[in-house]
């Protein structure tokens, strides 16, 4: 039944108008589909998305070499054809087949099975008896690598905190609206454009657009009844340089990165803030969690990478108290849940992510669910977007949530 019959791989646009892959795995009686997001901020510890001569080159050499290998398998042997996978692509990084590749076909084997045993992939990686569903994070204004002309942040984000799930994805729709209508009354001769993810741009400093967003924040809270908080991705990575944080207006030290950042958390009541600090400085990260660490959420994205080694470095030195997920970043499902049980074990919370460049697949959604992930990051708005947010009113449903 769940015998893998046929693998087919194609190459497809991504949000970004840039070459992706999308996989169909093909069971007796099952069909799973995943096609593979890419990164613009990508953290150097990341797996490489593609070979080095492009997606062609690693479409040719997972049809010669991978695909022969996984036909006959059993699509529920997760493990075994992750396993397989890694080892013919045989380096650490995934550069010879492509993380995005091998992500793309571990995940749509996951998809086959649950398809061929007629359940919802949620379901299937065992999300039946979930306690907890993933709050929205969404979005609002957007910069960094993003939006060129933008703030040096990278995003402006908010997360509705709400056990039902429609009632929060609704709230960030509304304060995306809302942040739209603010920004237009602070700047009504400024075009409003939007970012690689559908938040806006915005020529401001990074505290003026924090304060705008959190002002929108506090009225859309008494609007709906329940809090709706302002958080941040700084990606600090990308206007990190030779020991330096370097600013539109100004450069700080590590020093004053971790002062500057500690203050806007309790001025601002953030939620979460993400990579306030590049992405090797863990004892950064430590000295912030120490500071701020009960009443906000340090994440580390391009510190961690989903990966589990630098996550338990992080925890040895006590850098950070949450983790994004993105499955590209690691390669394949499996590691993805190893990485996100180590956090759970660890008290870290986790965050599942979409990528900048995103395509209109849905399975973050589910894997977000199944692993009572606390949060979701994956925009407001935008087809891409609310493909993800769209199958988690669906699960909701199915749920009766
Ligand atoms: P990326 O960035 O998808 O462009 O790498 C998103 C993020 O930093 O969270
Ligand atoms: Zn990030």
């Amino acid at each position: 039944m769940t015998t893998i019959r046929n693998i087919r791989i194609r190459k497809i646009l991504d949000s970004r108008g840039n070459e992706t892959v999308e996989v169909d795995v093909i069971t007796d009686n099952g069909l799973g589909t995943m096609s593979a997001p890419s990164g613009a901020s990508t953290g150097i510890h990341e797996v490489d998305a593609f070979p080095k001569k492009g997606v062609d080159e690693g479409i040719l050499l997972f049809k010669k070499k991978v695909i022969p290998k996984l036909l006959g398998m059993d699509a529920r042997d997760q493990l075994g054809i992750d396993g397989t996978m890694k080892e013919l692509d045989g380096s650490p990084k995934l550069s010879n087949v492509g993380g995005n590749i091998i992500v793309a076909a571990s995940v749509a084997t996951a998809k086959a099975s649950a398809d061929a045993l007629n359940i919802p992939l949620f379901m299937y990686l065992g999300g039946r008896f979930v306690k907890h569903f993933p709050y929205p994070l969404g979005n609002m204004i957007g910069g960094g690598k993003h939006a060129v002309g933008g703030t040096d942040f990278q995003e402006y984000l908010v997360c509705a905190i709400d056990p039902s799930p429609k009632r929060t994805i609704f709230a960030n729709a509304k304060v995306h609206k809302a942040v739209k209508k603010a920004l237009a009354t602070a700047m009504p001769n400024t075009p409003l454009g939007k970012g690689d993810e559908g938040a806006w741009i915005a020529p401001m400093t990074d505290e003026e657009a924090l304060k705008l967003v959190s002002g929108v924040c506090a009225t859309i809270s008494k609007e709906v009844g329940f809090d709706v908080r302002p958080s941040l991705d700084i990606a600090a990575s990308s206007f990190y340089e030779k020991g330096q944080y370097v600013y539109k207006k100004g450069k700080k030290s590590p020093k004053e990165q971790v002062k500057f950042v500690a203050e806007l958390i309790k001025k601002y009541t953030l939620h979460f803030v993400e990579d306030p600090l590049e992405e090797d400085d863990f004892a950064g990260f430590a000295e912030l969690t120490d500071l701020v660490g009960k009443q906000c959420l340090i994440c580390g994205d391009d510190l961690f990478v989903t990966n589990k080694e630098r996550l338990l470095e992080g925890i040895k030195q006590g850098a950070a108290n949450a983790i994004l997920v993105k499955l590209n970043q690691i390669g394949t499902l499996s590691d993805t849940m190893e990485t996100i049980k180590v956090a759970h074990e660890h008290r870290y919370k986790t965050v599942i992510s979409h990528r900048s460049g995103e395509t209109t697949d849905e399975s973050i959604a589910h894997i977000g669910v199944a692993f009572g992930c606390h949060a979701i990051k994956t925009g407001a708005v935008g087809g891409e977007r609310i493909a993800k947010l769209n199958e988690l009113v669906r699960i909701a449903d199915y749920l009766g949530l």
